[in-house]
Formats: structure tokens, C-alpha cells, sequence
């Protein structure tokens, strides 16, 4: 694996599929502190992962609990133009507007309490460096198209895909912050502070249009595209803190959310997604790119 040095971790959606592999590759990375969020973490898909921590925790040799062992942090999501709007001369101060016109009144309330928490806990166990890298990685896809998709599709489509990555960076940010201050020197990478956001080829504006088989996933590409606009404003009003953030679309992939048919495994993208994330900088800020490091259109 390329250069990934952070050494701070916290992967949302980690107990399955892409989520759960870059677990497994941030610990044979070496990184050092990894917060794998989950809703369940006693889930039926715990016995996959809790091997990995388990590894991490004796790994360490001292007794005691510290983020630089092992941890699990629970945290329930349930919950315009991107090329125009990172270079408007003057500030837009309507962020929700920008992201969608659609969803008036999403229930957050209780999705922004709940990571509220998960934050305090990771933070109270997270040192003096912070928070490296923040990857917002769950998400639904409900197959729904222009014709079936409910209010409740859309909206807790949207919740998901979207309120939750957004509060999620909000509440972690001070976290963020830390780690850039930390680092001493000018310059965006992941060893210093970033935020990924695990994106798809189907919110692309460009690509949605031409592709050749069906896509009956009506909510999930819009909320994905509002995530696009997420990492535009995070790119943007992040920028002088010295904290990146891209989204990035992780291939066709054999998970659940993939299916059986898709032409790469979990391994291959992962490795695709570490290489890219440890070779970023200030040039790649607010970019949307695939796992091989191409830059995705709009
Ligand atoms: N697989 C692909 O071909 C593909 C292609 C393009 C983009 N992506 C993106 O890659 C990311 C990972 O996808 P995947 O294929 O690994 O999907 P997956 O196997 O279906 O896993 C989805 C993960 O998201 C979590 N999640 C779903 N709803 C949640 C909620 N309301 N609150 C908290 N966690 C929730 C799931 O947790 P539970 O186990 O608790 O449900 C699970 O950990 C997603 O952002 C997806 O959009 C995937």
C-alpha cells in the first residue's frame, strides 16, 4: 500500500463490506487508532470484524483500554453546479439550499444527538493529536425509481447518505482541527487531517445520463450527489484549516450493497481507495475521484 500514514482512524459503516475492509487494511497499515463506527457493533456481523481489534488490542502488550488499542464507536446514521461552487468570489452562506431544494424538514434532531455522543467518546479517547482521517462510508441504496420512491425513501435515503456524513464531520471536526494543528507544518494530506467521502459514478451528472444498464436507484443517486456538494463546502470552508476533503467513488464491488455480479472484490478496491487517500494534497481538495486516483466528472 502506498504512503497512508495516518495514524487516526474513524471509518463509519464498518461492520460489512467496503467499511469493513478498510479496517482490516488501516490495521495492516499500521495505523494506530482506529474508531470502526457501527450501529451494532454486537451485530450478526461482528464476528467478522472483532478478529481484527482483538489482533489490535493484544498487539499493544499493556494492559488497559485506549484508542491507540482498539475501539468501536457506536453511531446510528438512521436517521447546483459542483464546479461553480468552489470558486464563487463571494461567500454563500446557504449550505442546505445549495444541497438540495428537495428535503424540507428532515428528522435530525436524534441522528445529530447520537453522533453527538459517539464524538464526545471518541474524543475523550483520542490524544493530544487528534483526529486523522474521518471516512463517511455507510450508506442505504433502497430500489426505488423516479416513478416508486416515497417521501420516507427520499428522505431517510437522504438521512443516511447525506444529514449523516454531514453531521458527522460537523461533530468531529474539532477533532480534525487538532490533528492539522498538530502536524506543525503547512500542507493538506491524510497524515495530517482529511475526510473522505465514500461517493459512486451514479451521482455524477455526467455519467448517470450514459450508462448503459438501468439504474433503478432513484434516491440513493440524488442523496450522492447532494454527499458531491458536501465535500465542496467541506473542501472549501475547511481549506484554511488545513483539513482536505474529496469524494471518492470505490469501483463496482462484491458487497451487499454491490452484489454478486459486480467485476471487483473488496481487496482490490480498498487497496485502489488506501493508495489514492495516502498520496492527497492540497491539490486533490474538493475533488471527486475513483479508486484508481482518475478524476470523476461531475
Ligand atoms: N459496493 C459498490 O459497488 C459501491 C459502488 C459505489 C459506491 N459504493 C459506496 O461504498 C460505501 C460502502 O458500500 P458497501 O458496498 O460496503 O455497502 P454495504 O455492504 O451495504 O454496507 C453498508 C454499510 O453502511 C451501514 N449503514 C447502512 N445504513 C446505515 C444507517 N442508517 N446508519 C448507520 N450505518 C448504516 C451498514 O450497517 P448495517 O450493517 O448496520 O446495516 C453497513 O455497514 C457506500 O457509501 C456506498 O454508497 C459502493
Amino acid at each position: 500500500m502506498a504512503a497512508l500514514k495516518a495514524c487516526s482512524a474513524l471509518v463509519t459503516g464498518a461492520n460489512r463490506g467496503l467499511g469493513l475492509e478498510m479496517v482490516k487494511q488501516l490495521l495492516e497499515a499500521r495505523c494506530s487508532n482506529i474508531f470502526d463506527a457501527c450501529r451494532d457493533p454486537d451485530g450478526p456481523n461482528s464476528e467478522e470484524y472483532l478478529p481484527y481489534l482483538r489482533t489490535a488490542a493484544k498487539a499493544k502488550g499493556k494492559p488497559g483500554m485506549s484508542c491507540d488499542k482498539a475501539a468501536v464507536i457506536n453511531i446510528s446514521t438512521d436517521a447546483a453546479s459542483m464546479s461553480i461552487m468552489p470558486v464563487l468570489k463571494e461567500p454563500f452562506p446557504f449550505f442546505p439550499y445549495s444541497i438540495s431544494k428537495v428535503f424540507k424538514n428532515p428528522k435530525t434532531d436524534g441522528l445529530q444527538k447520537i453522533i453527538k455522543e459517539s464524538a464526545k467518546k471518541v474524543g475523550s479517547l483520542l490524544g493530544k493529536n487528534g483526529l486523522n482521517l474521518l471516512v463517511n462510508n455507510a450508506a442505504v441504496l433502497p430500489q426505488k425509481t423516479l416513478l416508486t420512491a416515497t417521501v420516507e425513501d427520499m428522505q431517510s435515503t437522504f438521512n443516511t447518505n447525506v444529514i449523516g456524513p454531514l453531521f458527522v464531520i460537523r461533530e468531529y471536526l474539532p477533532y480534525l482541527r487538532t490533528a492539522a494543528k498538530a502536524k506543525g507544518k503547512p500542507g493538506m494530506s491524510c497524515d495530517k487531517a482529511a475526510v473522505i467521502n465514500i461517493s459512486t459514478d451514479s451521482a455524477s451528472m455526467s455519467i448517470m445520463p450514459v450508462m448503459k444498464e438501468p439504474f433503478p436507484f432513484f434516491p440513493y443517486s440524488i442523496s450522492k450527489a447532494g454527499l458531491n456538494m458536501l465535500t465542496i463546502y467541506t473542501a472549501r470552508d475547511l481549506k484554511a484549516d488545513e483539513i482536505l476533503c474529496i469524494s471518492i467513488h470505490p469501483g463496482w464491488v462484491r458487497t451487499d450493497m454491490g452484489g454478486d455480479k459486480a467485476p471487483i472484490d473488496t481487496r482490490k478496491s480498498v487497496e485502489g481507495l488506501m493508495r489514492v487517500i495516502g498520496s492527497l494534497t492540497e491539490k486533490q481538495n474538493g475533488a471527486f475521484l475513483d479508486y484508481t486516483g482518475k478524476t470523476m466528472p461531475w
